[in-house]
């Protein structure tokens, strides 16, 4: 589906995402002939930049990142939508020539009054804009138009902060007009896990208790925490991508079939599984935190954490986070979700492994316990994207060993389509008003609800977290959080 006559107006132009994610991807929507020709791109900011030497910053940004290739045509006929306006997120003036911005956008580009507002800011500034945006009417529709507000993760620190973020938003905006964007739920392999579990009958059978064994989240980086100091210190891992995209693998890897994939819907059954996740009353054994060392990490020397520009010598903040999760349901009860996410570790990829349990009789007793685990179904969500199914097999020969081999479906060798960025589909939705993909305020609380214990516990143990080596994974803490429970990580 195409967008209709629209623009979105970009507050935080000069920041990191907007630069690599958003430009690039409002450029690759236009090129795919998915923005109408009545498209506006505002950008709002500090910056003393006329119109032209903001279209310039696009241009340069477009030409580094965009996954298609640069076409002088769609160039040409996007850019003559593109606006700046200069300002501070306080500033009168600049939200008055905000509103006759986008009115003559109305009038030259045909974007009949639909806006949406993308706050690509430090949440301390969503207050601020948000009542400027109020104050000066641009927040109001009149009839037949619309005005949406998106918001990026992390939506607050905890439960109470994410309470008070929602309700300084929501006071300017109805719920409905505002999208909260978690790009993992933008990937497509992401969505895949649905079609997966919903679309066939070979695997939902198996999917629960009698026969899962425990599941494993990973998200693994190879990168430090580069320039993003002052974002990270104090935030962590946990926070910065558990709370958010770990919690959402959960929840599709774990939820009901839902009636439809209407947003209600599919909202709802994530909220019951996040929900239905409990905690004992003492943490002590269920997680697993660490800070990577100086080392060397791809024939190349690498900071310390705790040596990285910006991050006090002292910090507590970790760069690994792992957790084990319960979920009582009669589908899962007795099924820990371990999840583990972390910079610096030996190699960026992300997945979701479903692991089995053992076969109760075997016959083939002659195997080594290395090479013949248990069966599993690995969701590969990047960068490999694909599903791995790992069983048991015989070798050849006149022996009777078992070996595991791997089935592997990889979505290049499968399918001639590419997949479009995150953003792409996330921005092509909050234009359509498409909101299945975007977590409501429910989902936000519940996963504070889940890990704000865990912080908590960790602050009362007031230490160090445990040290790792870059290019591992993790420290051993965290291989202890699963021997406990006789298992081990996979290697992905
Ligand atoms: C972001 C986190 O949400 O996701 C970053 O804030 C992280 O710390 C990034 O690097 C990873 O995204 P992706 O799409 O590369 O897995």
């Amino acid at each position: 589906r195409i967008a209709g006559p629209s623009s979105l107006v970009l507050f935080g132009v000069t920041g990191d995402l907007a630069r690599k994610k958003l430009m690039p991807a409002i450029y690759d929507l236009a090129n795919r002939g998915l923005l109408p020709p009545s498209f506006g791109l505002v950008g709002f900011g500090r910056r003393d930049w006329s119109n032209e030497e903001f279209v310039e910053q696009v241009k340069d940004s477009v030409t580094q990142h965009a996954r298609t290739p640069f076409n002088e045509t769609v160039w040409e006929q996007l850019s003559a939508g593109i606006r700046f306006v200069r300002g501070e997120f306080d500033d009168d003036d600049a939200f008055k020539n905000l509103r006759e911005c986008i009115e003559e956008l109305d009038q030259s580009r045909g974007t009949r009054g639909n806006h949406a507002f993308y706050l690509s800011i430090p949440p301390n500034a969503f207050e601020a804009v948000c009542q400027k945006l109020s104050e000066h009417g641009l927040a109001q529709p009149d009839d037949g138009q619309w005005r949406r507000v998106v918001i990026e993760k992390p939506f607050g620190h905890d439960l109470e902060s994410a309470r008070e973020l929602n309700s300084i938003v929501e006071e300017v905006f109805p719920p409905d007009a505002v999208f909260r964007i978690d790009h993992y739920l933008g990937k497509e392999t992401v969505q895949n896990i649905l079609a997966l579990r919903f679309a066939n009958q070979l695997f939902e059978p198996l999917w629960n208790a009698n026969y899962v064994d425990h599941v494993q989240i990973t998200m693994a980086e190879d990168i430090g925490i580069g320039s993003r100091a002052g974002y990270y210190d104090g935030v962590g891992a946990a926070r910065d991508v558990i709370q958010n995209h770990l919690l959402q693998l959960l929840a599709l890897t774990a939820m009901e079939e839902p009636i439809s994939f209407d947003a209600d819907h599919l909202r709802s059954e994530k909220e019951k599984v996040l929900a239905a996740v409990s905690l004992p009353a003492d943490l002590t054994g269920r997680s697993a935190r660490g800070q990577y060392e100086a080392g060397w990490q791809g024939g190349e020397r690498v900071n310390g954490f705790l040596e990285e520009e910006g991050i006090p010598a002292d910090s507590t903040t970790e760069s690994f986070a792992a957790l084990r999760l319960d979920i009582n349901t009669r589908r899962w009860a007795g099924v820990p979700f371990y999840l583990r996410a972390g910079k610096r570790l030996g190699r960026r990829v992300t997945e979701i492994a479903v692991v089995f349990k053992r076969a109760p009789n075997l016959l083939f007793r002659d195997h080594n316990e290395e090479d013949f685990g248990q069966n599993a179904v690995v969701i590969r969500v990047q960068p490999d994207e694909g599903v791995t199914i790992r069983f048991g097999s015989k070798v050849p020969g006149t022996q009777t060993e078992v070996r595991d081999v791997t089935m592997d479906f990889g979505y290049g060798h499968s399918f001639t389509e590419s997949s479009p960025e995150a953003y792409e589909r996330l921005i092509l939705d909050v234009l359509l008003g498409e909101p299945p993909l975007f977590p409501r305020q429910q989902e936000v609380e519940l996963s504070w609800q889940i890990l704000d214990p865990f912080e908590k516990h960790w602050e009362s143990l007031d230490g160090q977290p445990d040290p790792y080596v870059p290019g591992s994974w993790g420290p051993a803490s965290a291989d202890e959080l699963l021997a406990a429970d006789g298992r081990t990580w996979r290697r992905p």
